[in-house]
């Protein structure tokens, strides 16, 4: 195992800025709040020559040449598990991806035997799904590993919030004729923000709440009282609407939900049609929105719940983007992880890599 990488000296390399709290160094990702604004902003400009990476012929560099990645998954992802065994590889890593589903957890092993059992083959980083709150965080107390929790429960998905961070300042600089690298925490400042729909079971809206609210964004909830939690302690938002229509001009970002029938979610509502004649995107309800306002979802939709066909299909839809962005996202996490960035800029060791190919597999 790898000792942890000492933090950068400073993000830009420049005396005038403090440097970032060294996340990093505390070797796991299990919460939005492991990273405050800083570390937000340091993912997110590390992203930026992952982004870079991408649109070479070849996009892939040897950074974690010779580390080894295990996607832990013990609950169903597309998204999430491509986009980080993709990062993983473009990065040079060896990935072991393993599902509880077909594992030896059938035949009655427990989860810490199986965690340490596929630690004990030389692992550096564990990417863990679990239907359980607190899972990742219980798999870092028993392993050496970096642990990057991928969703657990209801309670937090800190990397769908990073890339979705990602994507609203990428959006904000192509509007803005700048360069993405231009655009710092200062741009999420005031920007208005609505998260829709099944909030009381989502841990992307926690995260994204912790992440947005960090960055000085105003987040309004929209959802029936039944599926906003029952305290919103902890959870830093501007305020919370059952309307809407009456939200909808006034937002920069109208951020859906997907609507988590198999948490329970339909049991909290009289019925799905209502919930979509209330509360889902639709090409009327698109139309109340300003123009510029973007639309989000984490994925996957129900198309015809919480978005309309042709709604999720727009041009100010940014769900594919948002898929997009997630591997070098992942990718920037992994590298801040596990990388070694001696002494100075990750972003620069990053654009140093090279841009050829990685030279292996
Ligand atoms: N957004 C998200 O986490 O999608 P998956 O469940 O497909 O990973």
């Amino acid at each position: 195992m790898t000792p942890p990488s000492p933090p950068p000296a400073s993000p830009t390399g420049s005396d005038d800025l403090k440097p970032p709290p060294a996340w990093h160094a505390g070797r796991h990702l299990l919460s939005v709040t492991d990273l405050g604004a800083e570390g937000i902003e340091e993912v997110l400009r590390v992203s930026d020559a992952f982004v870079e990476v991408a649109s070479r012929p070849i996009p892939k560099v040897p950074a974690l040449r010779g580390r080894t990645v295990v996607t832990l998954f013990a609950e169903e992802s597309t998204r999430t598990r491509l986009s980080f065994e993709t990062a993983a590889k473009r990065l040079s890593a060896d990935v072991l991806s393993f599902s509880l589903a077909s594992s030896s957890v059938k035949k009655g092993e427990s989860l810490r035997d199986t965690v340490e059992t596929v630690a004990a083959m030389g692992v550096d980083a564990f990417v863990v799904r679990h239907s359980s709150a607190g899972a990742a965080a219980q798999v870092a107390r028993w392993v050496d590993a970096a642990v990057i929790n991928a969703g657990d429960g209801w309670h937090e998905h800190p990397t769908q919030a990073l890339l979705d961070c990602y994507t609203i300042r990428q959006v904000l600089a192509e509007r803005a004729g700048r360069a993405v690298s231009d655009v710092g925490v200062k741009d999420f400042v005031g920007l208005r923000v609505a998260i829709v729909g099944d909030i009381a079971h989502s841990r992307v809206a926690r995260s994204g709440v912790l992440a947005l609210s960090a960055l000085g964004a105003e987040v309004t909830l929209v959802a029936p009282g039944s599926l906003v939690p029952p305290s919103l302690e902890g959870w830093p938002v501007t305020g919370v609407s059952h309307d809407l229509d009456a939200v909808l001009p006034h937002v920069d970002v109208c951020y859906l939900l997907r609507l988590q029938t198999e948490r329970g979610a339909g049991s909290f509502l009289p019925s799905i049609r209502e919930y979509t004649a209330d509360y889902g995107l639709t090409a009327r309800r698109a139309g109340l929105l300003a123009e510029g306002a973007l639309v989000m979802h984490p994925g996957p939709m129900n198309r015809g719940v919480e978005i309309a066909d042709e709604v999720a299909d727009l041009p100010r839809s940014l769900v594919l983007r948002q898929v997009a962005n997630g591997v070098a996202v992942r990718m920037a996490v992994l590298f801040l992880l596990l990388g070694q960035v001696v002494g100075g800029d990750a972003a620069g060791v990053v654009a140093d890599l090279g841009h050829g190919p990685a030279g292996d597999g």
